[in-house]
């Protein structure tokens, strides 16, 4: 039997502003480990989530520091070894990991909130 992710209420969609990640927990992942998704406006103005999770080694982004972006607040950035991420596509344009991306987490909206849907566990 095939396992449907039950959607996930971040926050009201006024809440988010760029240079803010809400971050949100996304379940376990196949081993046990917590998932998290970062929640995001990009400089389109539209609502991204990308997997905590960087493309060179399986560690968080932010390696716990809760610090997501570059100096200039354009890129989602990678405080272990230096990878950039754009925000909207979650391609990464420098570091260990180039032209690689970030694995993206649905987003909807209704009402005016902001939700996201879990990735199967396993992907
Ligand atoms: S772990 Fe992210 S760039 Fe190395």
């Amino acid at each position: 039997m095939s396992e449907v992710s039950e959607r996930v209420r971040v926050c009201p969609r006024e809440e988010l502003r760029p240079g803010l990640v809400k971050v949100v927990a996304l379940g376990k992942d196949r081993h046990g480990l917590p998932r998290e998704g970062l929640v995001l406006i990009d400089g389109r103005g539209d609502v991204r989530c990308w997997v905590n999770l960087c493309k060179h080694l399986p560690i968080p982004i932010d390696g716990g520091s809760r610090e997501f972006f570059d100096e200039h607040g354009a890129h989602l950035f990678c405080g272990t070894h230096g990878a950039k991420f754009r925000l909207h596509d979650g391609y990464c344009i420098e570091g260990p990991c180039s032209g690689d991306a970030l694995d993206a987490v649905e987003v909807l909206e209704e009402d005016g909130v902001v939700y996201v849907v879990p990735p199967p566990v396993g992907d």
